[in-house]
């Protein structure tokens, strides 16, 4: 079946309900990681055919324990499309990947602790560090070319003389599109078995890839000190439904998770589950074909920065639907984010994004080539004010 993405009008947009098109009364959302695409029709078939049953009571899931169908598929999804041997037994569910990280701070630090985290950064893990007392240890990004890299030798040097526990890792990188080689993710499990650190990895944005780059769970080179969180959330456009999966190979954090009360770490509602399952067992075939729009996406982003908003900057990103704009050398400087909101245009200001953020905007692309001209251009527009 042949999926559209082309054509999401602005009228169709501008009353979705959700908090991306109604939360900044702006003309255009280019912000919050959410796709303006519809979710995937099988997933919308199985949530449907659930209303239709006439049951939204507790869910019995059958199986082995009662275990929900998505631990299943998602063990399938990650042999298939990333060659990630794993055992259900050490797969669990969470509501979100936030309450996830947030949970599992709370099991591996003390107030006081540092926390190593790629900057700039996801802006809720900021929130998480300050919620558990912990602080940051910043590895602030360079600009390489076309890419960004982080100095992981000034990482090791910095552990050996201020300790960490945690490195609380975003792979592919939000908000620069990195993927991290295997060679820089061999750097980083060498320097936490050096420095004694569990490594969460946030892999939320797997599934979204530009060939030819690569993503590669941290745990398929090895897992005694990694929690990898996922979900199908960012894949197919489910952020609100609410479902998330880690892969614990750490036995202390499993053994740190099993000793706190299991309704203190909640669980997940039935339609994520729900969606999650048919989105990882049927659910190829439309992920396929939004990459493949995503990537043109990304390489008319680039255009469209580079012809029509002077001095912006992009790096293109290897992942993600988001771009990171440098819009240091234009003459908004730090305030990019408020000039693009005085002409109508919501994005993300860099400054939320902690160290390195100051002169950025986040640009979410994940929308029509008709939307994306008519957000560029009206950018445009902050240049001649
Ligand atoms: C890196 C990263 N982690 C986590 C999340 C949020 O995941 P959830 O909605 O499952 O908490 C996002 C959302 O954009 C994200 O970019």
């Amino acid at each position: 079946m042949a999926h559209d993405f082309s054509s999401v009008s602005l009228d169709w947009l501008r009353n979705k309900p959700g908090r991306k098109w109604q939360q900044r009364q702006l003309p255009f959302a280019a912000w919050i990681a959410d796709m303006d695409y519809r979710p995937a029709p099988v997933i919308v078939e199985a949530l449907q055919q659930r209303l239709d049953s006439g049951d939204l009571g507790y869910p019995n899931w059958g199986g082995t324990a009662g275990a929900s169908p998505a631990i299943a598929s998602f063990v399938g999804w990650m042999q298939r499309r990333h060659k990630w041997g794993i055992d259900a037994s050490d797969v669990r569910e969470w509501s979100d990947v936030l309450q996830a990280i947030q949970t599992i701070l709370h099991v591996t630090t003390s107030p006081g602790d540092r926390v190593v985290v790629h900057t700039p950064a996801y802006p809720p893990f900021f929130d998480a560090l300050k919620a558990t007392g912990t602080q940051l240890m910043p590895v602030d990004a360079v600009r390489d070319g076309e890419s960004w890299c982080w100095d992981h030798d000034d990482l090791d040097a910095r552990l050996a003389v201020t300790p960490a526990k945690v490195l609380l890792l975003c792979n592919p990188h939000n908000p620069t599109g990195r993927c991290f080689s295997e060679r820089e993710l061999r750097e980083l499990l060498e320097i936490a078995e050096r420095r004694n650190l569990v490594i969460i990895a946030d892999e939320v944005h797997m599934d979204l890839v530009h060939a030819p780059h690569r993503h590669i769970p941290l745990g398929t080179l090895a897992s005694d000190r990694v929690v990898t969180l996922t979900s199908a959330s960012k894949s197919f456009n489910l952020a609100g439904l609410h479902y998330a999966v880690s892969h614990i190979g750490s036995a202390s954090v499993a053994a740190a998770l099993r000793a706190l009360p299991e309704r203190l770490q909640g669980e997940p509602g039935m339609m994520g589950v729900i969606a999650a399952h048919a989105a990882w067992s049927r659910g190829e075939p439309w992920l396929d074909a939004v990459r493949a729009h995503l990537t043109m996406m990304r390489d008319l982003t680039s255009r469209l920065v580079h012809e029509r908003l002077p001095g912006v900057n992009m790096v293109a990103p290897q992942a993600t639907y988001l771009a990171w704009l440098d819009c240091s050398t234009t003459p908004f400087g730090a305030d990019a984010f408020r000039a693009f909101a005085g002409v109508g245009v919501a994005v993300n200001a860099g400054t939320d994004f902690g160290p390195g953020g100051a002169g950025f905007v986040r640009l979410n692309f994940a929308t029509s080539p008709v939307v994306l001209e008519q957000v560029v251009d009206t950018m445009a527009r902050a240049f001649t004010r």
